[in-house]
């Protein structure tokens, strides 16, 4: 059986561009596969320094995904800091990688460009990434595009450790691109928390519907008939609804007679009775931190035995056996 691993940042609750391009792919992916699935809370320091705030925001996240049908039975749920062999193969990867790697990548270079002076963190992200990702000998990583360059790295750094130390060393691992069109925001570009257009994924049906209302939409006048492709609120019906559904929908838009207000209303209502149940869950969860804690440190546990038979397995193909004095 194939193992799949992604980490989650904890940055908030997800908005439904993470829900349908990374949450639900990765839920699918974890039926067929040995799942390992992590709150990357040390990713996230990179820029978060508000301490209550990354507190609250990792139960957020482990509850969001708890909610969303992550099943801590089936699949290794913890917190990336648990598992402390992380850093280990971090650093053994940091002496085989070359700076200017790290300095070509994405968030890096991004950071220079918009003038800010980033921290040595954030250069070495894609380093603690790939850790993360070879420590558990993770086969697929399911992950937006947004991380392909990291990816990418990882198994350039894969391919050299066995290049280095012998065939077996590590398990070069794959990405899995979700086949989930983009998911636009209310103003039609790309969901994103940082564009501040988004829909967030427990919001309460009120808000729910203020925010489906507000996504962009032309004014061509009821009667008239409609293209349903491109229009931002038929892309986001696209996403949660059947193709059925949706065929149906554009039916209705082309024909005339149906406008732009009917069909946010058929969307509000399809979200909310899809994301009510998730709702639901999520509150109870996230009011009870011991059962969150349990789960967390259950899975930490479960994950340390693996982390150690890698580490012990790299450290020895190093030339760094942990068993000589
Ligand atoms: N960088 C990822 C993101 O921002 C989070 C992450 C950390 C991750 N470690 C990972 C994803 C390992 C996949 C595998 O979303």
């Amino acid at each position: 059986m194939k193992t799949s691993l992604t980490g989650i940042k904890p940055t908030g609750i997800p908005h439904l561009g993470n829900y349908f391009g990374a949450i639900r792919p990765a839920l699918e992916l974890a039926q067929e596969c040995r799942s390992i699935y992590f709150i990357a809370d040390y990713h996230a320091l990179t820029a978060e320094r508000n301490p209550e705030t990354l507190n609250a925001h990792i139960y957020d996240v482990t509850a969001t995904w708890l909610a969303c049908g992550l099943d801590p039975q089936r699949t290794i749920v913890f917190r990336q800091s648990s598992v402390i062999e992380v850093f280990e193969l971090t650093w053994i990867f940091a002496c085989i990688v070359a700076t200017g790697q790290l300095e070509r990548g994405h968030s890096y270079k991004d950071a220079l460009a918009k003038g800010e002076a980033p921290n040595a963190g954030l250069l070495n992200y894609p380093l603690l990434m790939a850790a993360d990702i070879i420590l558990y000998d993770t086969d697929f990583v399911p992950v937006g595009n947004d991380q392909s360059q990291h990816l990418e790295l990882a198994r350039d750094i894969a391919i050299r450790m066995n290049h280095l130390y012998g065939e077996k060393t590590v398990v070069v691992p794959q990405a899995k691109l979700a086949a989930t069109p983009q998911v636009p925001g209310l103003d039609g570009r790309k969901m994103s928390k940082s564009y501040g257009n988004s829909i967030p994924l427990i919001v309460a049906s009120k808000e729910l519907h203020e925010l489906v209302i507000k996504i962009k939409s032309d004014s061509t006048p009821l009667e008239q008939p409609k293209e349903p492709e491109g229009a931002h609120a038929f892309e986001l019906f696209k996403a949660i609804a059947s193709k059925a559904e949706s065929q149906e929908v554009a039916r209705k838009l082309r024909a005339g007679g149906y406008g732009w207000g009917h069909l946010k209303k058929e969307l509000f209502e399809r979200l909310d009775s899809d994301l009510a149940p998730i709702r639901e869950r999520y509150h109870d969860l996230r009011d009870d931190r011991k059962r969150l804690d349990d789960i967390l440190e259950n899975g930490a546990e479960r994950a340390r035995v693996k982390a150690r038979e890698t580490i012990s397995r790299v450290r020895r193909a190093v030339g760094i056996d942990a068993k000589k004095p």
